[in-house]
């Protein structure tokens, strides 16, 4: 095919984001266009953005105005915009007030039309603003062309949208509300990856994965059953999903994940915060109690689940004893990891007009405090390891070492053997040996 340019994609965010941007590099590839690590000689740059935190933003902002040294040398190169920051009321306007070099901006419902702005832009040689609001997007059924980041990795979005409306969160506001993909499609689009061959784990991605089919008529279709499904597709393949939103993660889902094998035990079920008190603010629609009910549930069905979880601290009214709350809760958990980030005050979000808001300063300690825990705990987890056999799946190598990651995502090194080669992309099941500096070490 003749070469049209190079593009360069700057994502932002979650995964979705990133599955996104590999949407967006398959309509660019469709049109001829092939991936270039530096921006600097691209012709087409995409900022997939974020606005989940205001830190978030602010990165983002301080990328796009780099551009303009870059753009000013290169005066034909075409920088877009589009992901969950342009969703926000009057951002795309500010924007191009602040960044007028910016040539295509696009919003979340409309990603698979990018390659049409692109030739109306080419065509028009005019500033396109495409921003749908009121709607989510829902993949089209034709869309196939995906350039995929991860050589082992696919991701496949089951649903998109959120209809949680958790009181600190922008995405509702920006994905819309809930819509799930046909059943059928999904199970297609996961035979068609497996049948490439390369892809050893597929990971299903939804806001809120636990909803997935709460939008259909058909009321029996739920994501345990899809999951049973997809579980039974033949294969060497390890399936992931994410996000689980703890309010509805069913018994019926627990006893697939234990009955599967082919379903990961590693479980990513944010809880926020450990205060019944701060939670009910929150909107998150459990309790402390219920939630605690459910690890155990896990743990009893799964014994070796291992469990990350995502913590905001500082949160409106948030004072030390909801904080020791907090702190007890992840004690007691005892997550593989912990993702924890200070809340951030979003525009629109109800959490934005509540009172006594949490001083930076006391956010700051708090999350340094959670952090140094949960290194603690992270690191028990390491050393538990040692001495047991893990299935892992060999993503790479050095000169020493094949690099591969454990099936909760924990890299262990595997020290090279002379005539011993393995492959790379396979699974093998290997001992733990040893823990060190943030690395486990095994022998096959
Ligand atoms: N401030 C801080 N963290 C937030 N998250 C979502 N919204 C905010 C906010 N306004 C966190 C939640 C969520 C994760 C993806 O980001 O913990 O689970
Ligand atoms: Fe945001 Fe809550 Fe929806 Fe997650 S479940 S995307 S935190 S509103």
């Amino acid at each position: 095919m003749v070469k049209n340019g190079k593009y360069f994609i700057y994502t932002y965010g979650c995964q979705m984001n990133v599955h996104e941007s590999e949407k967006i590099a398959g309509i660019l590839f469709d049109k001829g266009y092939e991936h270039t690590n530096k921006v600097e000689e691209a012709d087409v740059v995409v900022f997939n953005t974020c606005c989940i935190r205001e830190s978030a933003e602010q990165r983002i902002l301080g990328n796009i105005g780099a551009m303009k040294p870059i753009k000013a040398k290169n005066k034909n190169m075409i920088i877009a915009v589009c992901g969950c920051m342009t969703q926000q009321k009057n951002v795309e306007q500010n924007l191009k007030k602040k960044f007028p070099f910016i040539n295509i901006v696009f919003g979340t419902n409309n990603i698979e039309y990018f390659g049409e702005y692109l030739d109306m832009y080419l065509k028009q040689k005019k500033y396109q603003a495409k921003i749908i609001e009121n709607e989510t997007y829902l993949q089209n059924p034709e869309f196939k062309t995906f350039v995929r980041d991860n050589p082992f990795n696919a991701y496949v979005n089951i649903m998109f949208g959120c209809n949680n409306f958790c009181t600190y969160c922008i995405v509702p506001f920006v994905r819309g509300r809930e819509k799930s993909r046909p059943k059928q499609e999904i199970i297609n689009e996961v035979k068609n990856l497996l049948s490439v061959g390369k892809y050893k784990t597929i990971t299903l991605l939804g806001q809120n994965v636990n909803s997935y089919g709460n939008d259909f008529e058909d009321k029996s279709l739920n994501f345990a059953g899809l999951l049973k499904e997809l579980a039974q597709i033949e294969g060497d393949f390890e399936l992931k999903f994410m996000t689980s939103h703890p309010k509805d993660l069913s018994d019926e889902l627990i006893d697939v994940i234990a009955e599967y094998p082919k379903i990961s035990h590693a479980i990513h079920l944010p809880v926020q915060s450990g205060s019944n008190k701060i939670l009910k603010m929150m909107n998150r629609n459990y309790t402390r109690e219920h939630y605690l009910q459910l690890v155990e549930k896990i743990y009893n069905k799964i014994p070796d689940a291992t469990l990350t979880t995502d913590i905001i601290v500082g949160f409106p009214g948030e004072t030390d004893d909801d904080f020791a709350e907090t702190e007890s809760l992840i004690k007691r958990v005892k997550y593989s990891n912990a993702y924890i980030f200070m809340y951030s005050k979003r525009k629109g979000t109800v959490a934005e007009k509540m009172e006594n808001q949490v001083p930076i300063t006391v956010k700051r300690e708090r999350i340094n405090k959670l952090l140094a825990i949960q290194k603690n705990i992270s690191n028990q987890h390491f050393k538990e390891l040692i001495g047991t056999k893990q299935k892992v799946l060999i993503e790479g190598e050095n000169q020493n070492y094949y690099i591969s990651k454990t099936q909760c995502g924990k890299v262990a090194m595997i020290k090279k053997v002379e005539n011993d080669f393995l492959n790379i992309g396979e699974f093998y099941t290997v001992n733990i040996v040893d823990y060190i500096g943030g690395n486990l070490y095994a022998k096959i």
